[in-house]
């Protein structure tokens, strides 16, 4: 059995505000307390110094859900790594589908934000999955390859195991039609397993997260999978309630002695 904590990831997408942050941050903060498992909070970015002043010396992390490559420069409308790190972030979300379909996003610039995230310190969480076209043409397992190939060439594999991979089929992500614990654990294995063609450590180390319509019913099933190390909450973390849910059931499901 692994010991890999569980890793369960808020994504607020473009939702929030500052009495409804504060409700949901303070909910997850008093409710968690003592738990094994990892949580993040990923809001939008303006809420960044929120989230640090509700959320700093306490055992949830946050993080941005992008930033640019580049540290400063006349890129209006971006934020650095350097501007995340300052506030305090741990985690950045990088190549989340909903940013690659609208072409703000592709493999090979998804190599150097996360090379740029680590070199400010930052864990980034690199998003990759197939779209349901793909999908039904059986393509799941060229697709994650053609987007994680990319990243290990530009970053090499050792530095890979200090980012974070989560697989988000953009057929399940806000769809309410999550993948099946089988199809989740079937990719998640494989993605594994191409890991470890390259480095059998890093295989073992690299926490492999599941996005895509994961809510308080299916948690339990999907994160009970060996090769599903946590998820990334779009729809369920709207809703203080539903988060902690999942961080419940995910802490259950850390093992005692897991790897800090
Ligand atoms: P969802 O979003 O949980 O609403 O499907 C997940 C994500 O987009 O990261």
């Amino acid at each position: 059995m692994t010991n890999r904590p569980k890793l369960v990831v808020a994504n607020r997408k473009m939702h929030g505000n500052l009495p409804d942050n504060q409700q949901f941050m303070q909910s997850l903060l008093q409710q968690t307390r003592h738990h094994r498992a990892r949580y993040a909070v990923c809001p939008p970015h303006p809420y960044l110094y929120q989230a640090q002043q509700v959320l700093q010396n306490s055992h949830i992390a946050w993080g941005g859900q992008n930033m640019s490559r580049h540290e400063k420069g006349a890129y209006t409308g971006s934020v650095s790594p350097l501007m995340l790190k300052e506030f305090g972030c741990t985690y950045v979300i990088i190549g989340h589908s909903e940013r690659r379909q609208r072409g703000h996003d592709n493999d090979e610039s998804c190599g150097e934000r996360f090379e740029a995230a680590l070199k400010a310190g930052l864990t980034p969480i690199l998003c990759i999955g197939e779209t349901l076209d793909e999908y039904e043409q059986g393509e799941t397992d060229l697709v994650v390859v053609r987007q994680l190939n990319p990243v290990i060439a530009h970053v090499g594999i050792q530095a890979l195991s200090k980012g974070v991979i989560a697989y988000e089929p953009v057929w399940a992500i806000g769809t309410g039609k999550a993948a099946t614990p089988q199809h989740a654990q079937a990719i998640l294995s494989f993605i594994r397993g191409h890991i470890e063609l390259l480095d059998v450590q890093v295989a073992e180390e690299i926490s492999l997260l599941y996005g895509g319509s994961m809510n308080p019913g299916n948690a339990a099933q999907l994160l009970s999978m060996p090769d599903v190390d946590g998820g990334l909450i779009g729809g369920a973390a709207l809703v203080a309630e539903d988060f902690i849910r999942i961080c419940q059931i995910a802490n259950e499901l850390t093992p005692l002695k897991s790897a800090a």
